[in-house]
């Protein structure tokens, strides 16, 4: 089979492999029909994830038809279209007991973190996938949901809802900043709807992606480039603050903006992956009884959430913003990877 293989800092492949074949009877194989591409997949490709070893097929999120299932799986059988998750999770442990997939001890990858596909074992950017523990890591598609749909529920609209929405106690009538509005915290933006979240104020830098917020449940935008940005926000709120800031970027300015702009009794909900420490301002922050919060996405809320994008009720499928074929996967990957450029959010890639 064909598969994109990561080979080192800066190069990448779209080469023949050998197909992969059932190891575990907890074990399904997986035709890829759809996959995408995450920020990540970047950051592993600058090098930036040295768990990732040469030779590692890369990619968390897809869909596709089950074509060989181990003889210990029960709830998936041979022509089943499935939604592969981004987390693996044995479903047995007792993190997977307690719906905290994200840190699941099974040995499989590594004891102890449930993202393994495309980091600790061969992933879904590939014609095959092998899927460890498939009762508990995929999902069957219900009639009438797209692939382009569908593959959204692998990775980002879980993790903008379950780490920046729910851990940020999104409550009706709430106003919710969410800073960094990529694919991530436009999820989130999405989300916040369902928790009845009167205004979302999306904060970027770059003024395409506040634009697309809009269509994705923004209210309001603010470009945090502006000296005032602050202030803006603060104007929105009646001088009070925000009730929940969610961080979507990953780096320290944009934690400390959340912390800035959050009312006192608020929530901060960092989502963004940080490689640099962050100073935490505690000699400024003790006193207003906030909560912080952080986390990897278990996608314990993939089946609730795809019940909603069956029922029209999240248009999941908004995200996808470019379409290639699998034979041009270094392609998507340049697209991908010039998203300022591009405008892209999520690229598509069909078998
Ligand atoms: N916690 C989890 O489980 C989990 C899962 C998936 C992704 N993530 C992380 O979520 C974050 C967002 O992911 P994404 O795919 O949407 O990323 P992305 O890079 O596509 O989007 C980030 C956005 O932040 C904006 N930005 C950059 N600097 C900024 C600044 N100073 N102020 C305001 N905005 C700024 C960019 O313009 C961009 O629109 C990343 O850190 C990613 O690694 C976390
Ligand atoms: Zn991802
Ligand atoms: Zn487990």
């Amino acid at each position: 089979m064909k598969a994109l293989v990561y080979h080192g800092p800066g190069q990448k492949a779209w080469e023949e492999v050998p197909d992969p074949l059932i190891v575990d009877p907890t074990d399904v194989i997986v035709r890829i029909e759809t996959t995408t591409i995450c920020g990540t997949d970047l950051h592993i490709l600058k090098g930036d994830v040295p768990a990732v070893t040469e030779g590692r097929i890369l990619g968390h999120e897809g869909v596709g038809t089950v074509t060989e299932v181990g003889s210990a799986v029960s709830s998936v059988t041979v022509g089943d279209r499935v939604i592969i998750s981004c987390i693996s999770a044995c479903g047995a442990c007792t993190y997977c007991h307690q719906g905290l997939y994200a840190h699941c001890l099974a040995e499989e990858g590594a004891s102890g973190i449930g993202w393994i596909f495309g980091h600790l074992i061969d992933g879904t950017q590939a014609e095959l996938v092998r899927v460890p523990f498939a009762d508990n890591s995929v999902y069957k598609l219900p009639e009438g949901v797209s692939d382009v749909a569908a593959v959204m529920l692998s990775d980002i609209l879980p993790t903008g809802f379950e780490i920046g929405v729910r851990y940020g106690h999104v409550k009706p009538g709430d106003v919710v900043a969410v800073v960094g509005a990529g694919p991530v915290g436009l999820a989130a933006m999405m989300t916040a709807g369902l928790y009845g979240a009167a205004r979302v104020i999306a904060l970027d830098v770059d003024r395409n992606r506040l634009e697309q917020a809009r269509g994705f449940g923004a209210t309001d935008t603010v470009d945090s480039s502006d000296a005032d940005w602050a202030d803006q926000v603060r104007a929105m709120t009646d001088g009070l603050g925000v009730d929940v800031a969610i961080e979507a970027v990953g780096i320290p300015a944009t934690f400390e903006a959340c912390t800035q702009v959050v009312r006192p009794g608020g929530s901060v909900a960092n989502v963004g992956v940080h490689g640099a420490p962050v100073q935490l301002a505690l000699q400024d922050l003790w006193i207003m009884d906030l909560s912080i919060t952080m986390g990897l996405v278990s996608t314990s809320t993939t089946p609730m959430l795809l019940k909603l994008v069956a029922q029209d009720k999240l248009a999941a499928e908004k995200f996808a913003t470019h379409h290639f074929s699998l034979d041009q996967m270094i392609d998507a990957y340049d697209t991908f990877g010039r998203a300022s450029e591009t405008k892209a959010l999520k690229v598509v890639i069909k078998r």
